[in-house]
């Protein structure tokens, strides 16, 4: 096989060696348009594991690169004169000149021919080879030259930074966090080889330009960071190397591979430098290749195989970088945190690290986490905390108005679709009783129509009459006397998502027969076939806060200990809110102000029946996941009426308001949501969304994403997670006495 490899960075000279060593009799020829020594930016950053990884493609390289590393373990957060400690990150540094030196050298020592100074203007003058590797940078010229083909997205991240050198040696992987008359400036330090460091400069746009880097060159960028940061520099000089302020660009493509030409590091995709992953990225991108070509004799089939191999851990790694990134840039939104919950905060940004995994690397700091966090729990909810050490942050109480939760693990609202005229059964009961036995702190009934005309289907429970209520009180009664856990009542309207199937039977689909008349604030048909609902005039609009009002009511009597409104997922009073749903002309549609003012007006109508002492929830829909609909700036604004008008806790979910929503899943996926309401307006917020795992409960609560987890399939899979969280987190949930035998009760799972 003759193979041409276009670019004579990280991935290039890697993959070139690997190609050489499947098979000597293949010819390697790598074009690399500089000189060795003219490479850009100083050190790159592995981890322990990456090296394991590479060490099975080609022990000779990761043996040199081990011999030309720094090793370090702590990380170091310095943040308003506070300086916090964290062990037990395994990371390793090397210069990326180093790493360049020893990759040419090995491909030498192996016969690839490396041609530098030679730059490749079109890759179609290769087109004698049988493979062309395009390891080329994330300007790639090939992967432009076939656009059509790789179909590449670029995001060209909004924040500003400069990639410089210095002689101090930093002992740890360093963040310093510096506010000076322009705004708030980030450094990501680290030493890569003894006397010398990287540390990266990141600014937000406005703090760049304000401090007049926009004009600055290199020296004057020199000039500018080594007096900022002339305390930390302790005496050292910053140095360059073609080191221009840049922004962030995330680079995916559609498709890594056409004909025999293939995509390699950061051709293929970037991942920012906060994970530090670029330069493994491209170099397990190598290895990945040269496996994938000896297991295929034929090309097309290696580079298929190569793409299905590499693209799911590539891509779970960009959504770590984005997380990572985007903390990054907001950190403004996290200056005044406590110092300690700020560390923990940015430990845990990408998500990828957790309390769970940190708890590992770093027992004493995530101990003195916890206690932290136990000490503001128990100011929070005015209950003094136990002797001993600190729970997990999930098992600390909170308090709203005068409801204790005991913690901080919710049951999400969740249709049953198996009532019968809104009346709520044995199923509900075996439903909700079990899941407040499981242990969570708070139960949510699922969402309970104010009357038999705003039920989503002929399945769904509602609260509008007193043999409701009754049946309810019964529910209510169980989870208070054989729990101790609290129960909420999630009252709504389904507006023009009413009178549907049942969600087995066809999700959103109109009923073919029995269905009612449907209300919404604009005659706009969720399906265009389904059924058009009556535009809401003011007569409509007074019917239905009534109803609410005395499904609070009895609510009320029925016992609940907490009432959220849903303003969520498209039904009546979500659909008031998006600009999607909500086309009216009058005082309730145009600006967000006047699309709020019925939901706002539904919630002061119940707020004023439903008592003082007991608190008031609303879910809302953060974005609607659709041009032109609500976004997560629009949903802060929400936040805020809601909080002036008396909202105890916002409830951030997301969605489901149009059926042609794109969604971007992933796990916590709403959960930025929530951390950027609590943030920027100061109240308390539940998260919910694929949280599933104690870690990263624990994880959204004590970096103060949210103050309460809502997990709901969860739940269904395990109506006792929250027990077997605290068995497996070593915390003494207490058992309902009938069940006192599982005190002395060892489970074994294998
Ligand atoms: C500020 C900053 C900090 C970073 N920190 C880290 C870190 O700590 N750890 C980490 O792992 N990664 C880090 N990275 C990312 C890392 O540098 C890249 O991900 C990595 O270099 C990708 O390797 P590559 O071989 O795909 O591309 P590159 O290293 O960019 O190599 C591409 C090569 O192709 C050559 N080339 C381009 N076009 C042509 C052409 N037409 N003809 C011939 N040659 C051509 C270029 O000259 C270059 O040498 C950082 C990046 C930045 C910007
Ligand atoms: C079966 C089922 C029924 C649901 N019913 C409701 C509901 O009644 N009210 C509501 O606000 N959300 C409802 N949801 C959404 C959940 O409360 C939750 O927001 C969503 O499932 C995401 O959480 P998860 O990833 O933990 O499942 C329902 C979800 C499921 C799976």
């Amino acid at each position: 096989m003759k193979a041409a490899v276009i670019g004579g960075g990280p991935a290039g000279l890697f993959a070139a060696l690997l190609l050489k060593k499947n098979d000597p009799k293949h010819e390697v020829h790598v074009y690399e348009r500089n000189r060795l020594e003219e490479t850009f930016g100083f050190g790159v950053v592995f981890s322990d594991a990456t090296e394991q990884a590479l060490a099975a493609a080609d022990p000779e390289t990761t043996a040199a690169m081990a011999a030309a590393s720094h090793r370090w373990d702590l990380i170091e957060i310095h943040h308003r004169g506070k300086r916090f400690t964290s062990a037990g990150h395994a990371f390793s540094g090397l210069s990326r000149k180093a790493l360049l030196h020893l990759l040419a050298a090995r491909c030498r020592a192996l016969g690839v021919e490396i041609c530098f100074q030679r730059e490749i203007a079109d890759p179609e003058t290769l087109r004698l080879f049988d493979l062309i590797v395009a390891a080329d940078g994330s300007n790639s010229i090939v992967r432009e030259r076939y656009r059509e083909h790789f179909r590449p997205q670029t995001d060209i991240r909004p924040n500003k930074f400069v990639w410089l050198g210095t002689s101090k040696p930093f002992p740890a992987f360093t963040f310093y966090f510096k506010e000076d008359g322009h705004g708030l400036w980030r450094v990501h330090a680290y030493q890569y080889e003894p006397g010398f460091s990287t540390f990266i400069v990141e600014a937000r746009e406005e703090t760049w330009k304000a401090a007049g880097m926009d004009r600055a060159d290199e020296a004057m960028t020199i000039a500018f960071c080594e007096k900022l940061f002339a305390t930390e520099l302790e005496g050292h000089r910053l140095v360059s190397n073609r080191s221009i302020w840049r922004s962030f660009p995330t680079i995916r493509n559609a498709a890594w591979r056409h004909g025999n030409i293939v995509l390699l590091g950061d051709a293929a995709h970037t991942a920012h430098f906060s994970v530090g992953s670029g330069t493994k990225l491209a170099m397990e991108d190598a290895v990945a290749l040269a496996e994938s070509l000896r297991a295929h004799r034929e090309i097309p089939q290696a580079l298929e195989a190569y793409e299905s191999v590499r693209r799911p851990p590539v891509e779970s790694l960009q959504r770590a970088a984005q997380a990572s990134l985007q903390w990054f840039e907001d950190t403004e939104r996290y200056v005044d945190l406590p110092e300690i919950q700020f560390a923990f905060a940015l430990l845990t940004r990408s998500l990828r690290v957790t309390h769970g995994n940190l708890r590992e690397r770093d027992p004493g700091f995530v101990s003195r986490v916890d206690s932290w966090f136990a000490d503001e729990a128990a100011r929070q909810s005015q209950v003094p905390r136990a002797p001993g050490p600190a729970p997990p942050p999930m098992f600390t109480p909170f308090r709203l108005r005068g409801l204790l939760l005991e913690n901080r693990v919710a049951v999400s609202p969740m249709c049953q679709y198996s009532a019968e005229n809104g009346m709520p059964d044995d199923w509900h009961l075996v439903h909700l009783g079990a899941r407040a036995m499981g242990g969570a702190g708070l139960i949510f009934a699922e969402m309970t129509d104010v009357s038999a005309e705003a039920r989503i289907s002929p399945g769904c429970t509602g609260i509008y009459t007193p043999e409701h209520a009754k049946a309810w009180k019964r529910i209510v009664e169980f989870v208070h006397a054989q729990s101790r856990a609290k129960i909420a009542m999630q009252l709504g309207h389904a507006g023009r998502k009413g009178a549907t199937k049942l969600s087995w039977e066809g999700d959103n689909e109109p009923l073919s027969t029995g269905g009612w008349p449907i209300l919404a604030p604009s005659a706009v048909p969720y399906y265009p076939h389904s059924q058009v609902p009556k535009a809401m005039t003011r007569a409509d609009m007074d019917h239905v806060t009534a109803d609410f009002v005395r499904a609070a009511g009895l609510s009320l009597e029925a016992g609940f200990d907490l009432l959220e409104i849903h303003m969520a997922h498209g039904y009546l009073l979500a659909s008031f809110i998006s600009p999607i749903t909500n086309r009216r002309e009058d005082e309730y549609g145009g600006p967000l102000e006047n699309r709020m003012r019925y939901p706002l007006e539904v919630f002061d109508a119940v707020r004023r029946v439903w008592p003082e002492e007991k608190p008031m929830s609303v879910r809302i829909s953060a974005t609607d996941w659709f041009p032109g609909g609500i976004g997560p700036a629009d949903s802060v604004e929400v936040a805020r009426m809601l909080k002036a008008h008396g909202c105890d806790i916002v409830d951030v979910s997301a969605g489901q308001t149009v059926p042609d929503q794109k969604p971007v899943y992933g796990r916590l996926f709403q959960t930025p949501f929530a951390d950027r309401i609590r943030h920027e307006v100061g109240i308390a917020t539940m998260a919910v969304g694929n949280i599933s795992s104690y870690a990263d409960v624990n994880t959204i609560l004590a970096s103060g994403r949210a103050d309460l987890c809502l997990l709901a399939r969860a739940h269904l899979w395990d109506p006792y997670w929250t027990r077997h969280a605290a068995h497996d987190l070593g915390y003494a949930l207490p058992w309902p006495d009938p069940y006192e035998s599982m005190n002395a009760y060892k489970p074994r799972f294998t």
